[in-house]
């Protein structure tokens, strides 16, 4: 008998197609965003769960007795609790490496946008604003032969670093929990102290995991190392910068500009100060989404998921969950 997984995100047809043929899939049919209540009944019968960003925690788990697997739809995977999952002999899966370029791409996005003011001159070009030809107080700084930081060399910083390095002969520093040699070899990047790095670079970026070591590792502290020109990008979780720091920041000049497609609190909420402020470019979340590769990694999701079902071990099982 096929073994029933419950989509909780909605995916492309062909990766359905897919799931359908080895899975019995059920889905939330109701109206608007599903109840945690109508979820725990769906997952009641569940023995996967295919998602990304929901809590996966005691109470969750207490409601599914048959889940086998979690797959998240998604590189990061903070919304497991993995004690919790481990106890339970629950199987935990992400998607690395087919997001990693789409996701460095927008990152040079974000520091070029923040460097060059693209969203507030796109403004006053829209408002009818330019008059006159525009003078040094809209100038911008440069990325290219700047010095980028990099927090967390991963696959995605090595993605970063190429483009940093061999796009714009840019100097790379990292700090991380140990050496990546193949991103000195190939980018040129260096590693030094956290201290070291948020002294020298132009460009710092939050790359890391969230865990309960980089939980709020950005703060107040942290930004009055920076330099008063730096430029600030976070594009792994919000949760990882002490916001309110980063805030203060930016409002009173201790860095200059930021770049963030992750916040504390996502959505983002209306009365947040970052939206008022005009020295930082704001996206929501969408560093992984172009059609191309959320197209593959619901697919490496959905095949980690048939794996897991048919008692293979699927290939992105997550470090702390590997047996
Ligand atoms: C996800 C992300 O797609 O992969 C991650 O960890 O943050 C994004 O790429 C996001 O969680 C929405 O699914």
């Amino acid at each position: 008998m096929k073994k029933t997984v419950y989509i909780a995100r909605p995916i492309p047809s062909k990766v359905r197609e897919y799931l359908d043929e080895h899975c019995h899939c059920i889905e939330w049919q109701g109206e608007g965003r599903i109840t945690r209540d109508d979820m725990f009944e769906l997952l009641s019968a569940a023995d996967g769960l295919l998602t990304s960003g929901t809590r996966i925690n005691a109470e969750l788990l207490d409601q599914a007795p048959k889940l086998k697997i979690v797959s998240n739809i998604s590189v990061g995977y903070n919304n497991f609790d993995l004690d919790e999952m481990r106890t339970r002999g629950v199987i935990g899966t992400n998607t690395p490496g087919v997001l990693d370029d789409t996701v460095a791409d927008l990152i040079i996005g974000l520091m070029l946008s923040a460097a060059r003011r693209m969203p507030e001159l796109d403004q006053l070009v829209r408002k009818g604003l330019w008059k006159k030809g525009m003078d040094e107080e809209m100038f911008g700084v440069d990325v290219h032969h700047a010095t980028l930081g990099i927090i967390g060399m991963g696959r995605i910083g090595e993605a970063v670093a190429q483009r940093a390095r061999f796009g714009f002969n840019m100097d790379v520093l990292y700090s991380n929990r140990s050496h990546n040699v193949e991103a000195e070899q190939k980018f040129g990047a260096r590693y030094c102290s956290m201290d070291e790095l948020l002294a020298q670079s132009d460009y710092i970026l939050v790359m890391t995991p969230l865990s309960k070591e980089t939980e709020k590792m950005i703060g107040r502290a942290q930004f009055a190392k920076m330099k008063a020109t730096a430029i600030f990008i976070n594009a792994s979780r919000g949760q990882i910068v002490d916001e309110a720091a980063l805030i203060e920041a930016l409002q009173t000049g201790t860095i200059q500009a930021a770049g963030l497609d992750v916040f504390e609190v996502e959505p983002v909420d209306a009365d947040n100060p970052l939206l008022k402020l005009p020295n930082v470019v704001l996206m929501p979340h969408i560093g992984s989404a172009t059609h191309a590769t959320r197209s593959d990694m619901a697919m490496l999701a959905a095949k980690n998921m048939v794996a897991g079902l048919s008692g293979q071990v699927p290939q992105n099982v997550v470090k702390e969950l590997r047996g």
